[in-house]
């Protein structure tokens, strides 16, 4: 049982693993149970759950059962089906059709000691949040939220790297998967152009000086139309189908993600931060720019020379002085 390709997966995700790899061919119930060790009749009940799921799965007396369509449904076959990492998204996915807010669910679930990469979905939040407690529009069925727990061995006073490694794993998913050119916008949003497609929201609960765990909730723009944004952010949001005009598999990108993220996580613990950092800045169009920044102890503004290595902005005034900032919401003059 050791060396079997499923040992210890789930029947629900072999069945899927077994329909998807025969996509509109038929497959006999027979043969299903046999390889699932399963009665037929469990087999009719799971390929039930499947259906009520949203699966076009059509079934024969004779012929057995073929699935024609999958969903575009955060569900935890889904994103784990062909999903390549170790940990992320490889212990429990919690899937929600509605919630107050996956980042809210994921704090909820690490206090109470959920392990590293556990994973909160969500089609839909009540009380979804930005930075600065501003709330995340995200038009239900369309969207990526998302919640993951880690538990990163750092002191509290590194854990922006973390923030800064989840903005470059969205980018570079974006980027790879769909094709657009994706930016990041200090200190983390997922810009098109002059419009924002995605944020991180990094949240985290310290014990003792160190980090006991931190919830990465990732927003993504996917499958909202244009003209479907709230009127006060039209003008500046933007997703996959408005920039391309087509609709798109939200799990192929949160799959990139979880698995860019895990890769880019595992080099910071081999080769350092550098090379995520040196990667952030090569994503961002700021550095070298003239720009204001308001932060919630005014508005400075001046050259955009650098990011250190802990997050913070370092911008040179027209008097030659340095300041460092940690967070606000920054302008291209
Ligand atoms: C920002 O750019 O302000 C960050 C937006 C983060 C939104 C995501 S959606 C999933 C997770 N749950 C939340 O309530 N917020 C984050």
């Amino acid at each position: 049982m050791k060396n079997h390709p499923y040992a210890g997966t789930l029947p629900e995700n072999i069945l899927l693993e077994i329909l998807k790899q025969n996509q509109r061919h038929w497959i006999s119930g027979q043969a299903i149970a046999r390889r699932l060790s399963l009665t037929r009749c469990a087999v009719w009940k799971k390929m039930a759950a499947l259906k009520a799921d949203g699966y076009d799965i059509e079934s024969s007396p004779r012929k057995g059962y073929r699935l024609m369509e999958a969903p575009d449904r955060m569900l935890a076959g889904e994103i784990r089906h062909l999903l390549h990492t170790t940990v992320l998204g490889q212990h429990e996915i919690y899937c929600h059709k509605v919630t107050d807010s996956t980042n809210i669910r994921a704090k909820a679930l690490a206090a109470a000691g959920a392990a590293e990469g556990v994973l909160v979905v969500a089609e839909e939040q009540a009380q979804g949040r930005g930075r600065l407690d501003r709330p995340w529009f995200s038009s239900a069925g369309e969207n990526i939220c998302a919640s993951l727990i880690i538990r990163p061995p750092l002191p509290p006073s590194e854990a922006s790297r973390m923030s800064i490694l989840a903005a470059v794993a969205a980018a570079e998913a974006i980027i790879e998967v769909t094709g657009l050119p994706a930016k990041i916008k200090w200190p983390n949003d997922i810009i098109i152009g002059s419009r924002k497609i995605g944020g991180i929201l990094l949240e985290m609960a310290v014990e003792m000086d160190a980090v006991d765990y931190m919830i990465i909730g990732l927003g993504l723009n996917v499958n909202t139309p244009g003209e479907c944004f709230p009127a006060e952010i039209r003008d500046r949001a933007t997703s996959v189908f408005r920039e391309t005009g087509r609709p798109f598999p939200r799990i192929k990108l949160l799959r990139r993600f979880l698995e860019l993220l895990e890769s880019n996580y595992d080099l910071i613990r081999r080769n350092g931060f550098a090379p995520v950092l040196a990667r952030w800045k090569d994503l961002t169009e700021i550095l070298g720019r003239r720009v204001s920044v308001g932060t919630i102890n005014g508005n400075y503004s001046g050259t955009a020379t650098d990011l250190d290595a802990d997050g913070f902005l370092i911008l040179r005034n027209d008097h030659g002085g340095e300041i460092r900032l940690f967070s606000g919401d920054i302008t291209i003059l």
